[in-house]
């Protein structure tokens, strides 16, 4: 992000950015034509539950969500792509070293830690967190401020499941996120590009909104290390910065907190930061995006960027009233 002065200067074609699309994408289509065929929910889910998965990692199935805007029909990206083009600083600032450098991370036994304004803190384990509700499957669309995006489909469920479980004080006005920083575990904790750990947040409005994910899982399988293991954020409506991978603390406080890119570039990178294609950053233009897995360089096809990244009917009252060019 604030290293790079050329957003595309750093994407180089690779073959797996157009190959077609897998295993998953056909049981998607599947399952589009057997929704429209009047299959009831409960057997696509029995299928879906089922079907071919990359089969790298151990199974986490979840039932297609109910919640408005938790679906899309468009074409997934492919695993390949998802799980080796990643930002995760805290393994190195190029995009291929997540996948080449996160294999030391160890995600179990883990642990998530929920202080500050709330009638009732804990430390969550993670098998008592994968329980605490029911798993579902989300596809979002993820967009990076960098100018790139996917699709993924996701398990999880809300992060308000766990926010109404330690009941929020009256004072509570924000939720921070803070992520792991172990060096044993996380060779870019070497490097100061970043205040470590990586710190995000958000109103507790926001929290709450029932497609701000807790994530555990993508296709059908535990997260990958390189895209967050064993539990992260999603919150499809912002650009992909403010959803912190590895969370180790979930924090209730009264003022805004301060947010690790908020830090290192206030200019470039606000709170809020919701995908806005108005407003630009200012060094490059929010307006178009390249869809990851559909050409590179030259001949990337660009996509229009949509507001709240195509979340506006579900988000937009959230902001009601704002300026979302001075709260960016
Ligand atoms: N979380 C942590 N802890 N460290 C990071 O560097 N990068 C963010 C976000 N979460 C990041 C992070 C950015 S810039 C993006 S775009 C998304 O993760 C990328 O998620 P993905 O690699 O799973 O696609």
């Amino acid at each position: 992000m604030i290293i790079r002065t050329d957003r595309d200067g750093f994407v180089h074609p690779r073959s797996s950015e157009i190959t077609s699309r897998g295993a998953y994408l056909q049981r998607r289509q599947w399952l589009a034509g057997l929704a429209a065929a009047g299959v009831a929910w409960a057997s696509r889910d029995a299928w879906a539950q089922s079907a071919q998965r990359p089969g790298k990692l151990a199974p986490l199935p979840g039932k297609a969500s109910t919640v408005a805007g938790a679906t899309t029909m468009e074409k997934a990206t492919s695993y390949e792509d998802v799980t080796s083009y990643n930002n995760f600083y805290e393994f190195g600032t190029d995009k291929s070293d997540p996948v080449a450098y996160a294999g030391k991370l160890k995600p179990r036994p883990w642990t998530v830690e929920v202080e500050g304004l709330v009638n009732k803190p804990g430390r969550f384990d993670l098998d008592a967190l994968l329980k605490l509700a029911p798993m579902e499957e989300r596809i979002y669309r993820l967009r990076c401020v960098e100018g790139w995006s996917m699709v993924i489909p996701w398990q999880g469920y809300s992060l308000a499941e766990l926010i109404k479980r330690v009941e929020p004080q009256g004072s509570a006005k924000y939720v921070e996120f803070v992520t792991l920083a172990d060096r044993q575990q996380m060779p870019g904790l070497r490097s100061n590009v970043l205040d470590w750990p990586y710190v995000e947040g958000l109103r507790l409005d926001e929290a709450q909104h029932p497609l701000a994910l807790l994530a555990f899982g993508m296709y059908g399988e535990v997260l990958p290390n390189q895209n967050g293991a064993p539990v992260r954020l999603m919150v499809p409506w912002k650009y992909g910065f403010k959803s912190g991978k590895s969370i180790v603390k979930i924090r209730f406080v009264e003022q805004m907190p301060r947010t690790s890119w908020n830090l290192a570039a206030p200019q470039e990178y606000g709170f809020f930061s919701n995908v806005n294609p108005t407003v630009a950053h200012p060094r490059w233009s929010q307006a178009t995006e390249r869809r990851i897995g559909e050409g590179s360089g030259l001949f990337a096809k660009r996509r229009e960027t949509l507001m709240f990244n195509g979340y506006e009917a579900q988000v937009g009252q959230l902001y009601a009233g704002m300026d979302l060019r001075k709260f960016y």
